[in-house]
């Protein structure tokens, strides 16, 4: 009786779900630092969600424990909610920018990690980041040649002189740890999957300084060939089967001017950046069967030189017509304002902005991964809301997986990731951050539209969010930042009501369908 009664009781919580998260507890003890342990036989996988006509959905990811926990609420009518404490009101009439995608980027730390994994512990992983009951990843990010996040400085040309790309050929790392995972998420997304590429730095003869570390310049007369070099790797990219998006012209290119700076990088300012598009790179992509849809993505760089870096770029109506849109990284966020997007938005309404790499732990004294902390997951929340509010179409994360340590990197520069691969063990940890991101990159799909929304007795700086329809579902995301629960009710102009019940630090997806 007792067990009967302790079944069906586990039946009707709120959550009960066939595969929760496997908790580990990371000390001190009592801080509710939780992260999600998958092996070979074991992940925790995300409730579909079957939209009826009179319930809304919602998933919850708290600093108390919930995972991806799902509920549903009723939908009522507008005005009918009592004892709300503040009110979120859409107007799905007044409409935004569209969704590009969310994700993660292939490097070659990434594949090492998760080659080093069983061969089920490694497809579940692949499964829980680009699956239908995962974080359905819709963007990636692979470098051409190697980064920081390497074992050792490469590229895919080292004969000094060939100018026609005769000799250009990928690396193993290529074969090794890349087009092995590419060719799995393609296969998990059914190939909606939009890959983008960016360079470091050109081979180490291109360069003015002879070495692709350290800061430096494209050789003058040497446009030409680093822009055939783009088309060659896309070229055998595609003979694997892998078509790309875009690319970026550059991985932050004003670090290549930075004394001190020790990674593999190259400089460009915007006038360059302009001229090299102009000239080269826009022209020679456009003439390639491989490359000529390949889009062309400025700055990817910090925010703060925006919105100048833009107005440079497409002052030249060439260099416009070749370039689709800017990409910006998260880490001197603190140095501009997101308002910073919206006025570069504005200045350019035909452009998207993309976020095209964040990652937390990448700054001393934090350094390297934090197990479980729920406030990494706060930070990527809280940039990705205020970035979609300020006219960005998506959020790419910087490595898909990390070492235990955050690693392995070349340069020493250890940082956290939403996945940790523990190796030893041939298991996997989700960090907070994993749910973080598959709150918004699982449900905003993309061509997902951004719609109006206001808010009534919500204290916005704490309490943010940030709303959507796509194919006639609304879709609002939630983070609260505060110690303290809420009762929300969000409303739809005309329409109809759900209330919500807000955990005290918390992100909270609600999905419905227009009634
Ligand atoms: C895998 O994880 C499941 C769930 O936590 C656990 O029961 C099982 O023992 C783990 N397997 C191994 C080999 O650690
Ligand atoms: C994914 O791989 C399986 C097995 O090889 C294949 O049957 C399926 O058609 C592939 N799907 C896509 C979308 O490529
Ligand atoms: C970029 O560098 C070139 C050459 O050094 C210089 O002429 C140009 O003014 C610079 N552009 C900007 C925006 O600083
Ligand atoms: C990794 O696995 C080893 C061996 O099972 C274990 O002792 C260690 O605590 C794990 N590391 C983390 C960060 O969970």
């Amino acid at each position: 009786m007792f067990l009967l009664l302790f079944l069906v009781l586990l039946l009707l919580l709120p959550g009960a779900s066939s595969s929760p998260c496997a908790k580990r507890f990371f000390p001190p003890e009592g801080a509710n630092h939780i992260v999600c342990v998958c092996n070979a036989t074991y992940c925790d996988e995300y409730k579909d969600v079957e939209l009826s006509s009179n319930s809304a959905h919602i998933f919850s990811s708290s600093e108390g424990g919930d995972r991806m926990t799902a509920k549903t609420a009723r939908i009522s009518k507008v005005g009918t909610l009592r004892g709300v404490s503040g009110r979120i009101k859409l107007d799905p009439r007044v409409s935004y920018q569209e969704i590009i995608g969310f994700g993660g980027a292939f490097t070659d730390a990434a594949g090492i990690n998760i080659g080093s994994l069983s061969e089920s512990t490694r497809d579940r992983l692949m499964q829980t980041m680009f699956g239908k009951k995962g974080a359905r990843y819709s963007t990636g990010r692979v470098p051409i040649a190697s980064t920081d996040f390497s074992k050792t400085r490469y590229s895919y040309n080292d004969n000094e002189g060939d100018e026609k790309m005769s000799k250009f050929a990928l690396a193993d790392e290529d074969r090794m740890y890349k087009i092995p995972l590419i060719t799995r998420a393609l296969n998990l997304t059914g190939g909606d999957l939009r890959l983008f590429s960016s360079p470091w730095s050109s081979p180490g003869w291109m360069k003015d300084t002879g070495k692709m570390e350290g800061p430096g310049k494209l050789r003058k007369g040497l446009e030409e060939a680093w822009a055939k070099y783009y088309v060659r790797f896309f070229e055998e990219y595609l003979s694997h089967g892998i078509p790309f998006w875009a690319t970026t012209v550059q991985n932050e290119p004003t670090s290549g001017s930075l004394p001190s700076y020790g990674w593999q990088t190259m400089f460009w300012n915007s006038t360059g950046e302009r001229t090299f598009v102009a000239q080269h790179l826009g022209p020679v992509l456009a003439a390639s069967e491989a490359s000529k849809n390949v889009k062309i993505i400025a700055l990817d760089d910090n925010r703060f030189w925006l919105p100048m870096w833009a107005n440079e770029v497409y002052s030249d109506p060439i260099a416009a017509s070749f370039i689709s849109g800017v990409g910006v990284h998260w880490y001197f966020d603190a140095l501009a304002p997101v308002s910073t997007l919206r006025r570069t938005h504005e200045a350019h309404p035909d452009k998207f902005i993309l976020a095209t790499e964040a990652c937390a732990g990448s700054l001393p004294p934090f350094h390297g991964p934090a197990f479980g902390e729920w406030e990494r997951a706060e930070g990527y929340a809280k940039s990705i809301i205020l970035d979609l509010n300020n006219f960005v179409g998506g959020w790419t994360d910087w490595n898909i997986a990390l070492d235990t340590e955050g690693g392995p990197t070349w340069a020493k520069n250890f940082v956290d990731s939403p996945i940790i691969v523990n190796a030893t063990a041939d298991e996997f940890l989700k960090q907070p951050m994993h749910y973080a991101m598959a709150h918004f990159s699982r449900f905003l799909r993309p061509g997902s539209r951004r719609i109006q929304s206001s808010t009534v007795d919500v204290d916005d700086e704490r309490v943010m969010h940030t709303a959507f329809v796509f194919d006639g579902q609304r879709i609002v995301t939630i983070l609260n930042t505060v110690n303290v629960e809420k009762e929300i009710a969000i409303e739809e102009v005309g329409g109809t009501a759900i209330n919500v019940n807000i955990e005290p630090n918390s992100i909270t997806t609600v999905i419905w369908k227009k009634q």
